[in-house]
């Protein structure tokens, strides 16, 4: 077959994307890097290269440390996120959970299914970048996947960057996962819209089992209500719910014809259990029905949560050629470990109840 000269590039088709991470002046750093590569077997040694501009690089050479950090599929909005932005101006410490091991100063994100500690040995510096070799102090894998140390890569599930379409695609479907430099810009929200401490991720659309929950109930007006009171009585009752899943507390507001006629709803909060078997005094139980849901996470202060229902109603429903509001639907703000209460990185999810526009 001929061949045709066309260019001077960097020919490698597809490679495996990581977050290399970085404790830069005091909070962790991470950022998305394609040029890796393993470079000695025994020391394990790699090498990643970056451009000498980053601002992972400070903490980097101050330390000497850093860590590598395979992400899944699930995270390519965040892995894209974090090579859109740098920490010069954005604060990338949240967008992963993080933990440290022996080294101390190599923060590695605890969504990644596997991730790796470095000290750095050595760079070589070229033009643009920086070659990074670091030899690999201890490798962190979930429990589960490393109880056979046989790694089942489609459980890993890993992110290849395929650079000659500038796409993200993953090994189990070899599916395209998104587009690099722009997926990313789902998890930027729509800061801009929100005001300056305020955003919004989403939605993806779910569909959620009937569910029931036990908990405390509230009728009133929505000006009338005070839903840190309902909250507040919740937290004191709560313990007595049996096997109740306290992973996460659920805010739940149910309307009906009869109250929308008085300008009322009901604020139900509580905790979702597999069976009802007994129901404390002064709680009740509700069964929630299989609903399709818009998702959306609120991330900012509970101050700020009406911003993101307006956005929602006003801005993100009108338009939208798909889907409606679905009439009674029930409306579910679910809190978890990410909710901080007056945090400006604070989330919270809600989820609206969506159903097919009828053609
Ligand atoms: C898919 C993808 C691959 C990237 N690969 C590299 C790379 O190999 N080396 C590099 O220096 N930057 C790479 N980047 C760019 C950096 O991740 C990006 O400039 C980042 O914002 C730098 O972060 P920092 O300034 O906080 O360190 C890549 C970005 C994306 C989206």
């Amino acid at each position: 077959m001929n061949k045709r000269k066309i260019g001077r590039f960097q020919p490698l088709p597809v490679v495996p994307i990581v977050l290399v991470g970085a404790m830069v002046n005091g909070k962790p750093n991470f950022l998305t890097v394609g040029c890796v590569g393993a470079v000695n077997m025994k020391p394990p040694i790699l090498m990643v290269s970056l451009n000498k501009s980053h601002y992972s690089l400070i903490g980097i050479k101050k330390n000497r440390t850093f860590s590598i950090n395979i992400p899944s599929a699930e995270n390519v909005i965040e892995t894209d996120y974090c090579g859109l932005v740098s920490g010069k101006s954005h604060d990338k410490s949240k967008i992963f959970t993080t933990f440290y091991g022996d080294l101390e100063t190599a923060p590695m994100i605890e969504e990644c299914p596997i991730t790796c500690e470095c000290k750095l040995l050595d760079t070589k510096e070229f033009a643009q970048d920086i070659a990074l070799f670091g030899e690999i102090s201890q490798v962190y894998a979930n429990e589960e996947e490393s109880r056979t140390k046989k790694f089942d890569l489609l459980k890993v599930n890993p992110i290849f960057l395929s650079g000659f379409e500038n796409l993200y695609r993953n090994t189990a479907e070899s599916h395209i996962l998104g587009r690099c430099y722009k997926i990313g810009e789902q998890y930027r929200c729509t800061q801009k819209l929100l005001g300056p401490k305020t955003c919004i991720r989403g939605p993806t659309v779910v569909e959620k089992d009937e569910f029931q929950i036990i908990g405390i109930e509230d009728i009133d007006t929505v000006e009338d209500r005070n839903p840190g009171e309902v909250w507040a009585k919740f937290q004191q009752f709560a313990p007595l719910i049996p096997n109740r899943d306290q992973s996460h507390g659920l805010g739940i507001y149910i309307e009906t014809e009869e109250l929308m006629k008085v300008g009322k709803n009901r604020y139900v909060v509580g905790n979702e259990i597999a069976t009802v078997e007994k129901i404390p005094k002064g709680m009740i139980s509700e069964t929630i029905p299989k609903q399709k849901y818009a998702v959306f996470t609120h991330v900012g202060t509970m101050a700020n949560l009406q911003q993101t229902y307006d956005y929602i109603n006003e801005q993100w429903h009108p338009d939208k050629p798909l889907y409606e509001k679905t009439p009674f639907g029930v409306i579910i703000e679910w809190y978890d470990q990410r909710f901080r209460r007056d945090s400006e990185y604070s989330e919270l999810d809600l989820y609206i109840p969506i159903q097919k526009k009828k053609t």
